[in-house]
């Protein structure tokens, strides 16, 4: 039988392999941009092989049957797969995230237990954490997840979730963090690092190129090499050989004509080959397809299904159609997970979930997640509320986003909805009254999952124009929920849902002092909420204390710093995949926009966005210095450093997150208008200047060359663009490169 994906088998050898990681991490540690690296609590994770655990794992191995080997290799429940009882190694337990520890299910089956002891802290989605580009915060994130899933005895957490942000229509896009392949990794690393201190292993998914939900069981994405290296794999790599997750979940999709959890390509030569990667690789739930090609090309656990490394990976072995060296080096990863997660003992007792200090984590979050998209006449924050009458519309106000639509959610202990938030912060001050404005109604589609009606209610927006009339203030909340965006389906245009477009134009008429807030993940069409609101926010499914966070964005005591972690079109067709129609793809998605992803798509071609990728304002104004470099030309080895002061020159303290977009200006490649190539989040109070500090190793100006397979720096002349957004740039500034 040839069933696996290239000629070539796998020799595994660890020793050179562990060199060759080191070498790499060391290397890649050296080049990270200082400027992000200062962010995070940076923690020195080298190899994530010790010479005193390999011993220990030679040792139990030297002592093991092939088939306990083997099944070890396969999911013996639903989140748990087994370790050696007799010798006293328990079975892997595995949560999912992203959004917080997933609640107990059976063993057998998705049921929930119903214990009352497994509600978890609500962290904001993928997408808001990425809103924050806050390092520091993602690692606080990663701690206080990994914290909660230790309280409840877990090996793995199914986290991060960094897929790519392809397009505005995927179901998870408010699983995963950004369209940008930089701002993805560093906030991964840190994210990662924070999971494994607690003790716990991160499970980086999905691997790779899971950009769309449609038909994500079967779809096989192509792509050049040049856009794989330069946009859809540095998250995962960095994860990996930065960040040191200790496992990597595949994917569903196929890539190349091959299952990501059979690809050779993918597992064994990159993955573990290129990067050194030395955990597990377990497969998506069910997204396993084969025993001999699955085994060889370097999927380690199947995981949601027990059909392939079960009694047949055995027989496979046993025929000598998968070496013993194979198997081997699965147990080995596996028990170095093991060994890790096992250094930090389980809290003894019944423990507190979702303690204070998680609390806070998750509303600082929110509270920097939250993006202030236009603010004309300066109707935010509210002052003076004391006896206004404030309305608050939409069901959006009222809406928990822990659970719902498919996939993982949070049993969260308690959310805070807007409302509730809204209530508790100025309900002894103003007088607020709430009123429907839609209903979100649904109609089953195909293949399954539930869409949103999309007729408007005419007499429940009756109701909340004639509120809007008579109040001082109206809040009006619009956007979408999680059974709108959710795994398993995409949505099928960008329209907001139940008919809120109508209710949007009603209720501005009645009410000129309308501010609008956005509750969702994904973008969404704001042609008619930009036509009739003058103050907008992006508010997210933000966490157990969303609608404390939101409530102090509105009355000023945060101060807004979210900036957008991706590209509002005006209209879906301006995005690049459906702007050249491979979106969604029927057996085949061609990835024909290549490295034109997200913002390098719209800038490259000129494509005005609603709002553009890193926008976000704040109640303060700041302006931007004249950027310096420390020289005029540099080598390919070299730093460049550049420095520039940032005043904040308005009426409130407030984050600004400064970013350095970079342009060959006379590039013999297709090269991007802008690429992202460092960031930093600064604190500056009010009058005050502050001197920033960016560094940009030369080596990030390079381009993958898939003649050479190789990362290429050009010699020549180099436009650096420092702004508030990839399109609000303040200063430029140029380099030659030798
Ligand atoms: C999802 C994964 C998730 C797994 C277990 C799959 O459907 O793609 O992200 O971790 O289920 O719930």
């Amino acid at each position: 039988m040839k069933s696996y994906n290239s000629a070539k088998k796998c020799h595994f050898c660890h020793k050179p392999v562990a060199i060759a990681f080191s070498i790499l991490l060391l290397s890649s540690l050296l080049t990270l941009s200082s400027s992000c690296r200062s962010q995070a609590q940076q923690k020195p994770y080298a190899d994530i092989t010790n010479a005193a655990d390999e011993r220990k794992i030679d040792s139990i191995l030297s002592v093991l049957t092939l088939e306990e080997k083997v099944n070890m290799l396969c999911g013996n429940g639903k989140f748990t797969s087994p370790g050696i009882e007799r010798l006293g190694i328990g079975d892997l337990q595995y949560t999912d995230g992203p959004l917080g520890i997933r609640e107990e299910i059976a063993k057998d089956s998705w049921e929930p237990v119903g214990l009352t002891s497994d509600s978890a802290t609500f962290f904001p989605c993928g997408s808001a954490l990425a809103a924050t580009w806050n390092t520091a915060m993602l690692y606080e994130c990663g701690l206080a997840m990994g914290e909660e899933a230790k309280t409840r005895g877990k090996d793995l957490l199914l986290a991060p979730a960094i897929n790519i942000t392809r397009t505005p229509l995927n179901g998870r896009t408010y699983e995963y963090m950004s369209e940008d392949p930089l701002l993805n990794a560093r906030l991964a690393v840190s994210f990662v690092q924070g999971v494994q201190e607690a003790g716990v292993a991160a499970c980086v998914k999905h691997y790779a190129a899971n950009n769309q939900e449609t038909r994500r069981g079967s779809v096989d994405v192509n792509m050049d090499e040049r856009t794989l290296r330069e946009i859809y794999l540095p998250a995962f790599k960095a994860a990996v050989t930065e960040g040191g997750a200790y496992s990597v979940m595949s994917a569903y999709n196929k890539f190349r004509g091959f299952y990501c959890g059979e690809n050779e390509y993918l597992l064994n030569k990159i993955l573990k080959g290129e990067w050194g990667f030395q955990g597990p690789v377990v497969s998506d739930w069910g997204g396993t397809h084969s025993t001999v090609a699955a085994a060889m090309n370097g999927l380690d656990v199947e995981m949601g299904t027990a059909r392939y490394f079960n009694k047949n990976l055995l027989d496979s072995v046993k025929q000598g159609l998968v070496p013993v060296s194979v198997i081997d080096d699965k147990v080995k990863r596996i028990l170095r997970l093991k060994l890790f997660t096992q250094r930090t003992p389980v809290p003894a007792g019944t423990q507190e979930v979702s303690t204070p200090a998680h609390n806070k984590t998750a509303y600082d979050i929110a509270g920097e997640s939250i993006v202030l998209l236009k603010n004309t006449r300066k109707n935010l924050p509210l002052k003076n509320i004391k006896s206004s009458s404030i309305v608050v519309i939409g069901n959006n106000a009222l809406q928990k986003n822990a659970q719902g639509g498919f996939g993982a959610g949070v049993k969260a202990r308690y959310e805070i909805t807007p409302l509730e938030g809204l209530k508790n912060r100025m309900g002894k001050d103003a007088r607020i009254e709430f009123v429907q404005g839609y209903k979100a109604t649904y109609h089953r589609g195909k293949p399954f999952g539930m869409f949103p009606d999309t007729l408007p209610d005419q007499k429940l927006i009756a109701e909340a124009a004639k509120a809007a009339s008579r109040a001082d203030i109206a809040l009006l909340f619009i956007g979408n929920n999680r059974e709108v965006e959710t795994e398993n389906s995409d949505r099928k245009n960008l329209n907001l849902p139940f008919g809120q477009d109508a209710l949007i134009k009603a209720v501005c008429a009645a009410n000129p002092n309308t501010i609008l807030v956005v509750v969702a993940g994904a973008p969404v069409n704001l042609h008619v909420a930009d036509s009739c609101a003058s103050s907008i926010l992006w508010a997210w499914f933000n966490g157990s204390q969303a609608g404390y966070a939101l409530a102090d964005v509105i009355l000023g005591k945060i101060n807004p710093s979210g900036k957008l972690p991706f590209t509002i079109p005006v209209k879906l067709n301006d995005s690049p995949a459906h702007a050249l129609g491979t979106f969604p793809g029927k057996e085949k998605a061609e990835y024909t926009e290549g490295i034109l992803v997200g913002y390098r798509w719209f800038d490259t071609k000129d494509i005005a966005p609603a709002y553009c990728f890193g926008h976000g304002l704040s109640y303060t104004d700041f302006t931007y210095g004249e950027p310096q470099t420390n020289k005029p030309a540099y080598s390919r080895k070299d730093t460049a450093i550049i420095t520039f002061n940032l005043t904040n020159k308005g009426e409130y303290d407030g984050y600004e997150t400064v970013q350095l977009y970079v342009k060959e200006m006379d590039p013999k490649v297709t090269r991007p208008a802008k690429e992202l190539k460092a960031f930093k989040k600064m604190f500056v109070t009010t009058g005050n200047e502050t001197a920033v500090t960016l560094s940009l190793p030369i080596a990030d100006l390079a381009w993958f060359d898939e003649k050479l397979m190789n990362w290429v720096v050009n010699p020549g002349t180099y436009q650096l663009a420092v702004g508030s957004s990839s399109r609000d740039i303040r200063k430029v500034a140029q380099i030659k490169v030798k």
